[in-house]
Order: C-alpha cells, then structure tokens, then sequence
C-alpha cells in the first residue's frame, strides 16, 4: 500500500483566551492520498479553517503530528517551515486576498520573490500559470478592474505559480455568482487532474463537495466520518 502525502495524528489546536479554553480542534485522523480531491464541510465553528491552517503550515497544532511526505510539518522550525510552505503549499481564499496596489501580473509573481529567481524565470513561470487559468488578456489589470471571477482566477494563478503540490481552498466560491463559481471549480478540477496537485476544500455546498473524491465533515472540531472511510487511500 502505498503511503498517503498527508498524514495526521491524533491532531489538536486549542486556545487560550484569559481563563476560557477553547478547542477548535480535537483527535484529527485523517489520511490523503497523493493527488486526490477532499471536500471539507462542516457547520460554522466547526474547525475547518482551523484545520486548513495547520494542513498548510500557517498554524501548529497543539497536539498530534502531521507528516506530509514523510516529513514532520510540526517539528520544523519558523524560518523551514516558511520554506516548506514556499516549496508545497498553495492557498485560496473565499476573497481572493489580492494587494489592491498591484497588477493581477505583480499579484502572481510575489510568492517568485521569496525564491532565487531571475526575472525572466519569474516571467515564465508567471506566464504559464496565467495561461491556466485563462487571464492572460487581464495581466495588467488591479483587482479593482476585475470581477470576482477573474480576481479569484488571478488569486489562483499565483496560488499555483511556485508548482505546489498542495492546494488548499477555504470556500474559494462563496463569494462568486453561480456562473464564476462553476468556472472556478472547473479550474480546480482540471488543476487536479492535469497536474495532480492534491487539492483539499472548504465548502459549504453539497453539489461543490461531491465534485472531490472524498467528503471529510467536522463537527465540533472532530471528523464524523468513520474511519475506514476517512483512512481510504488506496
Ligand atoms: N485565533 C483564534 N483564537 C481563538 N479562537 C479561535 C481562533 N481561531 C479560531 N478560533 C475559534 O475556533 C473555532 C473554529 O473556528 P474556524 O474558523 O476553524 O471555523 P470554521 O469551521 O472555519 O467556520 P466558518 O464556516 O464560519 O468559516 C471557532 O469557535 C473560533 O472562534
Ligand atoms: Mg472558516
């Protein structure tokens, strides 16, 4: 059997606010498989982005263990984990998070500044991920001229632009008109299955959720689902 990419162990974050505990998240099993498709859902509250958080290396757990290619994500230290981050991770957001003062082209290249590129490099790789995603003709636009459709395919372009092997989505359509929100999560899926990128998805829709391979549901911080079918990777 092969090993999953992405292992989680008995995962748990809490907070403290003054005297008041708060645990957003508790005994996370869950298990994905290199280049699959899960659709998180949950009521609101209920953890997901908690867990999304932790999943791409933006938040530690409090407890537990992730291992993401047999690396140990909860043991790197601040300066490698923004590195693994940088190398593995892609983030989508419900809205879009683009830096108003920048051209959809600039808001593509960022992540490309952190790494040692040159400017022809960024280029080509800024290129290819415009392409993709179908905004090439948008390049020199601000988010300002775009619509929500096309701000949340520019937000994808530089979510993809470094290659990641992981893409993680919280609701990347709720704020798109049913339209948008079909070409979106078109996009998504073709990113999926063209170039394998395991893709894990915060959503609210059960018509959205049942486009993945896979339903994982969180209630109150805990995954409902049996194990057998959380831990299935084949
Ligand atoms: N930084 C924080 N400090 C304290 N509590 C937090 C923090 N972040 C999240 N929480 C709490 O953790 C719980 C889970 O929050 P989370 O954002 O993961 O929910 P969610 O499932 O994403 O909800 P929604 O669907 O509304 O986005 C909530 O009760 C929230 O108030
Ligand atoms: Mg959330």
């Amino acid at each position: 059997m092969k090993e999953p990419l992405i292992q989680c162990r008995d995962l748990g974050r809490t907070y403290q606010k003054g005297s008041v505990q708060i645990m957003p998240l508790r005994d996370v099993e869950l298990e994905i498989g290199d280049g699959e498709f899960i659709s998180l859902m949950g009521p609101s509250g209920s953890g997901k982005t908690t867990l999304l958080n932790i999943l791409a290396g933006i938040d530690r757990p409090t407890t537990g263990e992730l291992r993401v290619d047999g690396v140990d994500v909860t043991k790197l230290s601040g300066r490698r984990l923004a590195d693994w981050r940088a190398a593995n991770i892609g983030y989508i957001f419900q809205l879009y998070n683009l830096i108003p003062v920048l051209s959809a082209y600039e808001n593509i290249e960022t992540p490309l500044l952190l790494k040692n590129l040159t400017r022809k490099q960024r280029h080509e790789a800024v290129s290819t991920a415009m392409a993709r995603t179908g905004i090439t003709d948008r390049a020199d636009h601000y988010p300002r001229q775009l619509s929500g459709g096309q701000e949340q395919r520019v937000a994808i372009a530089r979510a993809i632009v470094s290659s990641p092997r992981i893409l993680v989505a919280d609701e990347p359509t709720g704020d798109l008109d049913s339209r948008s929100a079909r070409d979106v999560l078109a996009l998504i899926r073709r990113l999926n299955i063209d170039l394998g990128m395991t893709i894990i998805m915060v959503t609210h829709d059960e018509e959205i959720a049942s486009l993945a391979d896979r339903t994982v549901h969180l209630l109150d911080g805990q995954i409902t689902d049996s194990p057998e079918k959380t831990g299935a990777v084949a």
